[in-house]
């Protein structure tokens, strides 16, 4: 991605290992600080998706990838490995699809590095896809941050506005702020100033006025997509799908096939991962809350298939029901 320093502009993934450590973009600290952290040790790595200084679906499958590779430099058992990095986030399919993927290679870090190569190649796919879906002057709403932070690179809901926008066209992108970890505000927003590409960030509240009014497509990312197309994604986005629904908006949900669970009826089954109610009851180490009131902080929600229009894969768009039959493929 492209990154703008304070004299320079660098082209960096989110992701990537470097003299035998694994090294990230510290998220927690973006847009104002642009920091790498340097991850020596699978426990390290666990801490830091459990803590989200990596995070997004995509990235947490490669962070995941190259926890295993470290555990095998240290001399760690890789069951064991696989045990700590799984029990750090559970709703992302991609974290469980490369750490499974990494037990049956011998040079595990040979195998994530091709991972995370794998990653960025389906989305560069999937905004070439994706990007005959935005017109020019398009106005488009995405929620949480699907970009090229939670890919490794490039971007999976913000790939198809990357490619639109480098080849001439105009959107102009609507940000859900994303509370309680401010992801659109802070990551998609920054992502997308980085690209020059128009935008303004809304209250996740201000939505539906838009969705009403102005917006034209909603683009998502996914965490887990269930066989019958039911998906988690960050919270909030069940109800932005229904508004859009309401208002005859396209919705479309952007994920290369990692993300996919064919073993996952329907997203009844997904696990949605509860954090901190401290996330909510505080912005930036300030109680905003009345002492003695507590909150709940589920982090991602489920949409069933009914509301997507179409899913944007490295494999083209599918339907709910090419989906089935793509995952029918997969499973002979
Ligand atoms: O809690 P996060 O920030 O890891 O949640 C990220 C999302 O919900 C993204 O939309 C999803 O991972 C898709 S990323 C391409």
């Amino acid at each position: 991605m492209r990154v703008k320093t304070e004299n320079d502009v660098v082209d960096i993934r989110a992701i990537w290992w470097e003299n035998d450590s694994a090294r990230a973009i510290d998220q927690r600290r973006l847009p104002h600080d642009f920091e790498v952290v340097t991850i020596s040790t699978h426990d390290q790595m666990a801490e830091a998706i459990s803590n989200m200084t990596v995070r997004g679906a995509p990235t947490i499958g490669a962070a995941g990838a190259y926890g295993m590779a470290l555990a095998q430099k240290n001399g760690v058992d890789l069951d064991d490995a696989a045990s700590a990095l799984r029990a750090t986030r559970p709703t992302a399919n991609d974290l469980f699809h490369a750490i499974d993927a990494m037990l049956s290679e011998d040079d595990v870090r040979r195998a994530a590095d091709s991972y995370a190569d794998m990653i960025v190649a389906q989305c560069e796919r999937i905004g070439k896809v994706g990007a005959d879906l935005i017109d020019n002057e398009m106005k488009v709403l995405t929620h949480c941050n699907a970009g090229a932070l939670a890919t490794v690179d490039f971007g999976t809901a913000l790939a198809p506005i990357r490619v639109a926008h480098r080849s001439g066209k105009k959107p102009f992108i609507f940000i859900d702020e994303t509370r309680p970890r401010l992801q659109g505000a802070k990551l998609t927003a920054w992502e997308l100033a980085n690209e020059g590409i128009e935008h303004a960030i809304i209250t996740d509240n201000a939505a539906g006025y838009y969705l009403k009014s102005e917006v034209e497509i909603v683009v998502v990312g996914a965490d887990r997509i269930a066989a019958n197309g039911d998906f988690a994604n960050k919270i909030g986005t069940y109800e932005k799908a229904v508004v859009a629904k309401e208002n005859g908006v396209p919705f479309y949900v952007a994920a290369p096939i990692s993300t996919f669970d064919p073993f996952m009826a329907s997203g009844d089954a997904i696990v949605i991962e509860q954090r901190t109610p401290n996330e909510v009851l505080f912005i930036n180490s300030f109680r905003v809350a009345a002492d003695g009131s507590r909150a709940l902080n589920p982090s991602f929600d489920v949409t069933p298939a009914k509301f997507v229009t179409g899913f944007i894969t490295e494999q083209g768009v599918l339907s709910a029901d090419d989906l089935k039959g793509y995952i029918a493929g997969q499973e002979k």
